[in-house]
């Protein structure tokens, strides 16, 4: 074990993706295949009185129009948890009314030979409407707020303890503050994109998805066709941030035209409409109150968020849920209230909650650290939460300590003068801030099968995905050390809902689902490999006993004298087997839902559950109670920025972040991936921000030269360290999560560096020139 595990590995697809050898889900060249054009509504709220489609249908090249009076029926979906497939907006399943809930709804499709005939064409549409007065703005509209009963998964989102009104009347400090983040857009790389192939009866999908089994069966339920008769595939995919968690209508709508023209179809969505067809994160709202005795110990916090859900769906950006768990007080009052407007619903983007919800709390902890005179860090350690208090749950693991530590030290926090508007380089204000992150350490169910070939090579198979973090990357590392195989000889199969079936990539979860599994099927192929040997006379293992038996080297040795033993290759040859293989499935999980439902007798999932009951390390990690903990990650940002007082532009110079994320599987992807939620954060805190008309409520930012988001020029200088401490209760790989953490805490930590450059305290996100001056 631990051969590569750990270490800064290239990605094993690296050479694939730079050289276009990777296919998209956009780019499978199919014969007779036709190109999909959407047609978005140009009102807000109302009904389609006449759609006139007669001279799109003789434009050169068009195949068919679908609209909502000739599409076919869909099936409300069984399912609305992410793993399970869930529909991004359940009450507008696409094109089968004449209703219209917001602008850029989709309410046609056209088909031609070539993308641009559909394009052209999907300008001849003629729409007549009912137009009704709309809503869309969500600080006019607040009186209409409501309190959800729940969030996704049914996650609780009312949450109290002791009284937090009566602690902050008698508090010696108190902040109250109300700070506000806008809407955002993913802006994945990729756009969505989806080719449907029908096969008589049987659809093969090519979609950029975060999860092919969810996907899969969402298909199946809500075009009435068996599940075994969908295939999704989505072998690399260009990022998601959420955006492809849930699905959205260009799935469905490739499949439905699909059968409508009885021709594969490729429906690609423009950037310019994925700002309304696509998801978002709501605008927020969140009125903090800190009460505090005078040396910083908090007695009191209240956090109530008020953001945006549509008329069609309900969707929670679930704010204040980390400041639940984050610091230690014994008075907490978080909610959280909904008002309905008429825009696409959001849905979960990079660190839905965490990553606005941190933003809000870790400023409201810098207003609190000034107005107490306590250090910043000093006061994040005088409010150490020990354990989860709400749940009365000891965490997994948790190094936060040494995080703040380390990370301070990295920055040389104690060099800095604390006073605001002190410190100088030049003309420029200098700032030094610092936040805390945090992010759940989700894991759920899933299951991989393992394919031993003559040559000596191992396949592994699992219909998760990798979103383009390093998934193919970090499962060939787990199942090569549980193998004892160079990398080389593992190659790792993804993005295929034919394979046993993953975890969907959401929630930071796949490593640490994914991870268990696919070394569960390795070690049960080792397993059975060994038990040929030790049965047969001609091996020279034979008669040894199998736990003193290890897999290194391609074969298997005695673990006390290593040159004892043989090649996976010999013992293949001498049984005249072609191959073997090994399933298993875990079903530990972290989360609140439960997702897994009992496998039909006979179905594939069946045949793992039973493969699984003689499998020592399925047994060994599902037999761990895991009820008394609380698993999440954590992590300590440190920046430094660059005020020009004359322009009122910041430069962020500097970002230290160390992170708590259990055990670094590859420190490249590891870093990749932290670096990556701190540009995301430079963006929240500096620029990103999508304007809507404010007549209409039209998005109008809708693409990446108005959707200011960073780019190399507006980069610092990253220092990214890890705690790198196995965390042995969530998985015998020892990882946790480590997809979001990164988002959380930093844009605060600009927004605190800025704070102490200036004196200025912006609570409207972004901070851009025209506040700061
Ligand atoms: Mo991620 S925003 O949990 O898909």
């Amino acid at each position: 074990m631990n051969e590569t595990v750990g270490k800064p590995i290239d990605r094993v697809d690296g050479r694939l993706k730079v050289t276009g050898g990777a296919t998209y889900s956009a780019e499978f060249d199919i014969k007779n295949m036709v190109h999909g054009v959407a047609v978005l509504s140009t009102i807000t709220k109302g009904r389609i009185k006449n759609i006139n489609t007669s001279i799109a249908e003789k434009s050169p090249g068009v195949v068919g129009v679908m609209t909502y009076k000739n599409s076919m029926q869909l099936h409300f979906p069984s399912s609305s948890d992410p793993g399970g497939g869930k529909f991004a907006e359940k009450d507008l399943l696409p094109l089968q009314n004449d209703r219209v809930f917001y602008d850029g709804q989709i309410i046609a499709v056209v088909m031609a030979e070539t993308f641009e005939q559909a394009e052209h064409a999907s300008t001849l549409i003629k729409v007549d409407y009912q137009i009704e007065d709309p809503n869309f703005d969500l600080e006019k509209n607040l009186a209409k707020a409501y309190k959800p009963a729940s969030g996704l998964g049914g996650a609780e989102v009312q949450i109290k303890r002791g009284n937090a009104d009566d602690a902050l009347k008698t508090a010696s400090v108190k902040i109250e503050q109300t700070y506000t983040t806008p809407v955002y857009h993913h802006n994945a790389m990729e756009p969505h994109a989806t080719i449907a192939l029908w096969q008589g009866e049987t659809l093969l999908i090519y979609d950029a998805t975060q999860s092919v089994a969810g996907v899969k069966s969402l298909m199946s339920s809500m075009l009435g066709v068996p599940k075994e008769k969908v295939r999704v595939v989505s072998y690399y995919i260009g990022g998601g941030f959420g955006s492809k968690g849930f699905s959205w209508p260009n799935t469905v709508l490739a499949a439905m035209s699909a059968k409508q023209v009885g021709r594969p179809v490729k429906l690609v969505l423009s950037r310019q409409q994925m700002f309304t067809t696509a998801g978002r994160r709501s605008q927020t709202i969140q009125k903090i109150a800190l009460g505090a005795a005078q040396n910083g110990k908090l007695s009191a916090i209240k956090h109530d968020t008020t953001v945006e859900s549509s008329f069609v769906d309900e969707f929670v950006e679930t704010a204040g849920v980390a400041t639940t768990m984050l610091y230690s007080s014994p008075n907490l009052d978080v909610s959280h209230s909904l008002v309905r407007l008429n825009k696409v619903t959001p849905c979960p983007m990079r660190a839905p909650g965490e990553a606005p919800g941190t933003y809000a709390l870790e400023v409201a902890m810098d207003e609190l650290a000034y107005q107490s005179k306590v250090d910043p860090v000093q006061l994040r350690l005088i409010n150490y939460a020990e354990e989860e208090e709400q749940k009365h749950k000891k965490f997994s693991s948790k190094n936060l300590r040494e995080c703040y530590q380390r990370g301070a030290d990295m920055i040389e926090w104690g060099k800095r003068n604390p006073q605001p508007g002190s410190m100088r380089e030049g003309k420029y204000l200098v700032g030094y801030g610092m936040a805390t992150a945090t992010y759940p350490a989700n894991r759920s169910a899933s299951s991989a099968k393992a394919v031993l070939f003559a040559d000596g090579h191992v396949e592994i198979m699992c219909a998760t995905q990798d979103i383009g973090t390093g998934t193919y990357t970090v499962m060939t590392q787990a199942a090569a050390d549980a193998l004892g195989l160079p990398m080389e000889k593992v190659i790792v199969k993804l993005g295929d809902s034919e394979y046993p079936k993953g975890a969907n990539s959401g929630g930071s979860q796949v490593t640490a689902s994914v991870g268990p599994a696919i070394r569960a099927a390795s070690l049960g192929l080792v397993s059975k490999i060994v038990k040929m040997a030790v049965a047969d006379a001609k091996s020279p293992l034979h008669g040894q006993k199998e736990p003193d038996i290890v897999a290194q080297n391609g074969g298997i040795y005695l673990r006390s004298k290593p040159e004892t033993g043989e090649q996976y290759t010999d013992i293949l040859k001498r049984q005249g087997l072609q191959d073997l293989q090994a399933q298993a499935a875990t079903k530990v999980s972290t989360r609140q839902q439960t997702e897994a439902n009992p496998a039909t007798a006979g179905s594939a999932e069946a045949e793992i559950e039973k493969e699984s009951k003689s499998n020592q390390a399925v047994q060994q990690d599902e037999k761990l109670d895991r009820k008394p903990f609380s698993f999440h990650s954590f992590g300590a940002h440190f920046v430094k920025v660059l005020v020009d007082p004359d322009l009122g532009t910041v430069r962020v110079e500097k970002v230290v972040g160390v992170m708590d994320i259990g055990t670094v599987m590859n420190l490249k992807t590891a870093t990749n991936q932290i670096m990556g939620g701190m540009i995301f954060g430079i963006g929240m805190a500096l620029m990103e921000e999508t304007h809507y008309d404010p007549n209409r409520g039209r998005p109008v930012t809708r693409d990446l030269a108005n959707y200011l988001v960073p780019v190399n020029a507006d980069m610092p200088d990253f220092q990214i360290e890890f705690i790198n401490k196995p965390d042995t209760i969530i998985s015998p790989i020892g990882a946790r999560g480590i997809g979001e953490i990164g988002i959380t805490g930093i844009t605060a930590a600009i927004n605190n560096a800025i704070y102490h450059a200036t004196g200025k305290r912006i609570r409207n996100l972004p901070v851009t020139p025209d506040k700061l001056l």
